[in-house]
């Protein structure tokens, strides 16, 4: 399957975008062509009704991948209890073409226990795009962000962290195949 990822920090060492790069290894692993657009390695123009930003190469490409991703992954810092500023500007220049019935697993990193907000706010956000929301999301937040600081290797993720982030990648990747075999 064709999996897109949008990673939403504006940060180079974001634990989220860690954790982004390990489902695309694991899902990698699966056989699956995994592409990840990292928002801060590919800024986006900011969105303007105004200016369709017409052949701006990052958006170009952003709205390629998303159109033939069959399953969807979107991940976010926690920012005052939703999500970042960067990720809300990529979606906004994305609609229902590019969600529509496909799968999309929600994944969060917050400083506090859980990240709900965020993640919420992305489920409400991908409802109205017609999206399918993942029963399981994904959240790493206090201590659990240490797992994906820069340096430490897929290897040193603690072993609760690892089956519950393979676990969840697991039952998205199933619903996303089933899915894409039912409607494509
Ligand atoms: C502007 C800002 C707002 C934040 N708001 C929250 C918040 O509302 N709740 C929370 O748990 N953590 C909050 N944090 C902490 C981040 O969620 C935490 O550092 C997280 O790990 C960032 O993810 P990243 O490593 O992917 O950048 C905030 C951090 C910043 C910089």
């Amino acid at each position: 399957m064709k999996i897109t990822m949008i990673a939403g920090s504006n940060q180079r060492a974001a634990t989220s975008t860690r954790l982004a790069e390990y489902i695309k290894h694991l899902a990698t692993l699966e056989g699956h062509q995994v592409t990840l657009i990292d928002l801060y390695q590919t800024p986006l123009p900011f969105y303007s009704p105004d200016d369709a930003n017409a052949g701006h190469e990052a958006l170009e490409k952003l709205k390629e991948a998303m159109l033939e991703a069959e399953g969807i992954v979107l991940a976010t810092p926690e920012y005052h209890s939703g999500i970042s500023g960067v990720l809300k500007n990529a979606l906004d220049h994305l609609g229902q073409d590019h969600f529509n019935n496909k799968v999309v697993l929600s994944v969060s990193s917050a400083g506090g226990a859980i990240a709900v907000s965020s993640l919420t706010q992305m489920q409400t956000i991908v409802r109205n795009l017609h999206g399918i929301n993942c029963p399981d999301w994904l959240s790493i937040g206090g201590d659990q962000r240490k797992n994906f600081q820069t340096g430490v290797t897929y290897q040193d993720i603690h072993p609760d962290v690892e089956k519950r982030v393979r676990r969840v990648v697991g039952s998205f990747l199933d619903l996303a195949k089933q899915l894409t075999v039912k409607l494509r």
